[in-house]
């Protein structure tokens, strides 16, 4: 389907306001996922500046930070940070997402969401996200992965969820068991 959104002077606001109208509009998870995807791939060949506050990583873990949280909780924009050598542990979303990369590589790792709680995980051929790439990370039936740093540079990634992700309960799992803990990310510093 053929975009109807705008293509000139794109910026952050421009953006946000198209998510505004994809999530009001779009009456499924892949719907709004492609919608969203067309609008980040956008976004990112259109020069996006990102203020250096948002883009320094931390020495002792990733960070996700906030670039907008809409009011109703129905979507956030995080810069997700990670240095070189830092990963997530296996996790799930609860929720639709979109992940485009602004610089460096973002290793992903993809597992089977388990239908069980108690058996070990099967993972995916793994894919190392490049600048510019844009990939649905999730959708709720399908939206367990590990994320890690894959080259030599910080990673910077522009990650878009269909829920205020700071402050939503997911899930992680260990890999080798199938065990669950629920956890909240939470917006960092
Ligand atoms: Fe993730």
């Amino acid at each position: 389907m053929p975009s109807t959104e705008s293509t000139q002077t794109y910026d952050l606001d421009a953006f946000v306001a198209d998510l505004e109208r994809v999530v009001a509009t779009a009456t499924t998870e892949r719907e709004v996922t492609e919608r969203v995807a067309e609008r980040l791939r956008v976004l990112l060949t259109s020069g996006l500046q990102l203020p250096e506050e948002t883009t320094t990583p931390l020495p002792d873990r990733y960070v996700m930070r906030p670039l907008y949280v809409a009011a109703d909780g129905r979507f956030s924009i995080a810069c997700a940070v990670w240095n070189v050598g830092q990963r997530t542990p296996v996790h799930g979303h609860e929720t639709w997402g979109v992940v485009g990369i602004h610089s460096g590589v973002e290793h992903e790792v993809p597992y089977v969401k388990p239908t069980r709680p108690d058996e070990p995980l099967r993972s995916l051929p793994a894919h190392d996200w490049t600048p510019g790439e844009v990939t649905v990370c999730c959708t709720k039936d399908d939206d367990v992965h590990m994320v890690a740093c894959g080259g030599d540079v910080p990673c910077i990634g522009i990650h878009v969820y269909g829920a205020d992700i700071g402050t939503l309960s997911r899930r992680t799992y260990d890999p080798d068991t199938g065990a669950v803990s629920w956890f909240v990310s939470r917006w960092g510093g």
